[in-house]
């Protein structure tokens, strides 16, 4: 992997000024001593103000053409396990965002986090925007109809993580806002385990390799401003915990079980479902080098909020 990033002309996508400006401890090297300087609420929304983008800019017309013209049939059928994947996982995590916001007990982060409802909306545009002119599914023009036409690409393990274990710490909190041990569950759910390791593990090896490709240029511009969000939410993510364990040393056991529970679930998403066994390759890469860049990310935050 290292010869060919190495091959590719420019700084690689999380050198760029822009994503490290997120003060994400995945993109920083110190992280693995567990030093790394985080940004606090405040200036994460600063930055959520300077990061604007629109998925009206983004031209896919030559995506068209790639879609239609270069993939061929069983690859469009490989890509779409991540493209369904992702696309629900936007709408699901843009739904159960706003209890968890509420749940907030500063202002200030309550603020991020409704900068951050108003990503994952952007997110969910940009998918549906993407399937749509693309024409990746005929016969599905609305959004709804799209979501549930993308329902049987995906895992068991998927449906477990969103339905089950995120919606009943989300639900817990629609009901009762000042329970903390749900929020830091839900945090440590949302920010470390969906996002910080899947979002940006996939994210990271699908937009490397329609780079390799030269495949889906709209959608790689895209879905690299899609990433750098991500970052920026999962910086505050790796904020709210760390200030969570500075406040009661109780909540590191909190989020330790929290890990604990999810992690095994997090790995069977990981896997697409028509593997059989662990020797699968994706988007030219194999499932032990997919699974080993989730675990290194996980654990350069994990020592920034003091776990490992
Ligand atoms: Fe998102
Ligand atoms: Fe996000």
């Amino acid at each position: 992997m290292e010869a060919k990033e190495a091959a590719r002309k420019g700084p690689s996508r999380t050198e760029r000024e822009d994503f490290r400006a997120t003060s994400d401890p995945a993109l920083q090297e110190p992280a693995d001593r567990g030093r790394v300087k985080l940004l606090d609420y405040p200036e994460l929304y600063r930055l959520w103000e300077r990061q604007q983008w629109a998925t009206q800019d983004l031209d896919f017309s030559q995506d068209r053409v790639d879609w239609h013209e270069r993939i061929d049939e069983e690859e469009r059928y490989q890509r779409l396990y991540g493209l369904s994947s992702f696309f629900i996982g936007e709408q699901k995590v843009a739904d159960e965002l706003g209890p968890m916001m509420r749940a907030a007990p500063q202002e200030t982060q309550r603020i991020f986090l409704a900068t951050q409802i108003a990503d994952e909306a952007r997110h969910v545009q940009f998918f549906d925007r993407f399937f749509s002119e693309v024409g990746v599914l005929e016969g599905a023009d609305e959004l709804s109809q799209r979501l549930e036409r993308l329902e049987q690409h995906l895992n068991p393990a998927f449906g477990q993580l969103f339905d089950d274990l995120l919606k009943t710490r989300v639900d817990r909190l629609g009901q009762e806002p000042g329970d903390t041990r749900a929020l830091i569950e839900a945090v440590t759910l949302y920010h470390m385990v969906i996002e910080g390791m899947l979002a940006l593990t996939g994210q990271h090896f699908i937009i490397d390799y329609n780079e390799r490709e030269g495949t889906l240029p709209g959608f790689v511009e895209g879905f690299s401003n899609v990433a750098r969000d991500e970052h920026r939410h999962i910086a505050f993510g790796v904020r709210f915990l760390t200030d969570a364990v500075a406040e009661d040393d109780a909540n590191r056991d909190v989020i330790q079980g929290m890990l604990e529970q999810a992690l095994p679930v997090a790995d069977g998403v990981l896997d697409p479902p028509w593997a059989d066994d662990d020797t699968w390759e994706l988007f030219g890469v194999s499932r032990d080098e997919t699974h080993a860049f989730a675990a290194t990310c996980l654990s350069r935050r994990l020592k920034v909020i003091g776990l490992v």
